[in-house]
């Protein structure tokens, strides 16, 4: 194991014993997810709704972010696409929060090529001045790959994947990193599904019904799906 974790481990269990943050992962032994959803939602209230507000992300899928770092306590995460930066803010004041320390790795495309929803010069604006949040431009999954080529074995990475929310753009990210990463949990935004008929865009949910009906055992899943936009957690503890 090398400096920086033995580093970074020391100081949280500084941090844990000194009772300055309380761990909301709970059962960590048990084969299945459990957060203390009180610990999670007092956060959730005083710290992040203050900063990012309660848009795209509403409280529901706020929670399963929140949740998803502190049970899964990824050593690395990557995302794309950044726009302005909300769920990297997210995910870096959450690990600040509770003292973990992951690496975080927010990609959007590049100016010059066109998206609907590039963010243009506002890239990235929730995360400005914040070194620990480190900003690409590239396509999402191919970056984040390159990224990941480069460190330890050691990682254990949280993707979460909020780029082109069309059917063909979310299947072929799921699948390249399922197979390239293949001890990854999995985020990803825009996956309400309600009905075959109804009017929303059902491409990343089919993306992942899909993608998963040929291996039915290989993540377990957590979906906010009470309504738009909705979030889907792909994990194997
Ligand atoms: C819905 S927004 C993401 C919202 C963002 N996660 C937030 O919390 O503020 C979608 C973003 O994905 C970017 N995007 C689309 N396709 C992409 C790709 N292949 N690689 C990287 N970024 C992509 C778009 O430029 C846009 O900024």
């Amino acid at each position: 194991m090398d400096l920086v974790l033995w580093n970074r481990i020391a100081i949280r269990i500084y941090r844990l014993s000194k009772g300055k943050i309380q761990d909301p992962a709970v059962n960590v032994n048990c084969s299945e997810f459990e957060v203390n959803n009180w610990i999670i939602s007092e956060f959730i209230f005083q710290k992040l709704v203050p900063i990012v507000g309660v848009t795209p992300y509403p409280i529901n899928e706020l929670a399963l972010m929140v949740s998803a770092v502190c049970r899964l306590k990824p050593t690395h995460i990557f995302e794309w696409g950044t726009n302005i930066g909300k769920s990297a803010r997210i995910f870096y004041e959450t690990a600040k929060h509770f003292g973990l320390s992951p690496e975080i790795h927010s990609i959007d495309l590049p100016d010059e090529i066109d998206h609907h929803e590039h963010p243009k010069e506002k890239r990235g604006m929730f995360v400005k001045g914040i070194p620990v949040v480190r900003l690409y431009q590239g396509e999402g999954v191919e970056t984040a790959l390159e990224i990941y080529r480069k460190v330890s074995k050691m990682c254990r990475p949280l993707v979460y994947i909020d780029g082109d929310h069309s059917y063909t753009a979310v299947k072929r990210e799921l699948g390249e990193i399922i197979k390239n990463m293949p001890n990854a949990s999995i985020l990803l935004h825009d996956t309400f599904y309600q009905s075959a008929e109804s009017c929303y865009n059902l491409g990343p949910y089919k993306a992942i019904t899909d993608t998963l009906s040929n291996m039915p055992h290989r993540y377990k899943n957590i979906s906010t799906n009470t309504g738009l936009p909705g979030m889907t957690l792909l994990y194997h503890l």
